[in-house]
């Protein structure tokens, strides 16, 4: 159905979506198959499981990759640092530690968008931030994930 109406021009982008690395290998069958353009996968500084082979294979296909559950379904955002270890990411732009759990996922140029989710206006704001360069290389993107380990 979702193919029918790509060819009508009424859907744009189709996409396959998976929460489970369990599943991770169905979905890259999905891939493979060239009947999506899109994958929706967990990804964050805490799950980098998509990274050994998802994420390779997306590129490889040129598919986009959307990213959910960035902070961790709000359990990453909640265990936050010391307003102190934000320090050396204030020339990324980063002003929250929010800001810094988005920026790494965003900072993967594997990575098209994420889709963090929140109740509140203000927050949207101040994620969309996030999506603004200058971006992490690996060094502050290992940073964030110190940061994370050591909560
Ligand atoms: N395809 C799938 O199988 C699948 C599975 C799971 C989730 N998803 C999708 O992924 C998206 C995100 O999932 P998620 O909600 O589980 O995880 P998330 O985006 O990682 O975390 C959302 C939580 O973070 C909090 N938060 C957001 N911005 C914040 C900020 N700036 N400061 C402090 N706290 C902040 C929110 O609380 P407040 O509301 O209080 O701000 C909420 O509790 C959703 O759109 C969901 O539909 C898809």
């Amino acid at each position: 159905m979702l193919e029918r109406l790509k060819e009508e021009g009424r859907v744009r982008s189709v996409g396959a979506t998976h929460y489970s690395r369990s599943a991770f290998p169905q979905l890259m069958d999905v891939m493979q198959s060239g009947r999506v353009d899109f994958v929706q996968v967990p990804y964050n500084a805490a799950d980098v499981a998509v990274a050994d082979e998802v994420l390779p294979l997306a590129a490889e296909l040129g598919l986009g990759v959307i990213v959910m559950v960035p902070l961790g379904s709000g359990r990453l955002v909640r265990n936050a640092p010391p307003e102190g270890d934000l320090r050396p990411l204030r020339e990324f732009g980063v002003e929250t530690w929010a800001q810094a759990l988005l920026k790494f996922v965003l900072s993967d140029r594997r990575v098209t968008c994420a889709i963090p989710a929140t109740s509140s206006p203000e927050r949207a704001r101040e994620n969309a931030r996030a999506g603004e360069p200058p971006f992490f290389g690996e060094e502050e993107r290992e940073y964030v994930g110190q940061l994370v380990r050591s909560r």
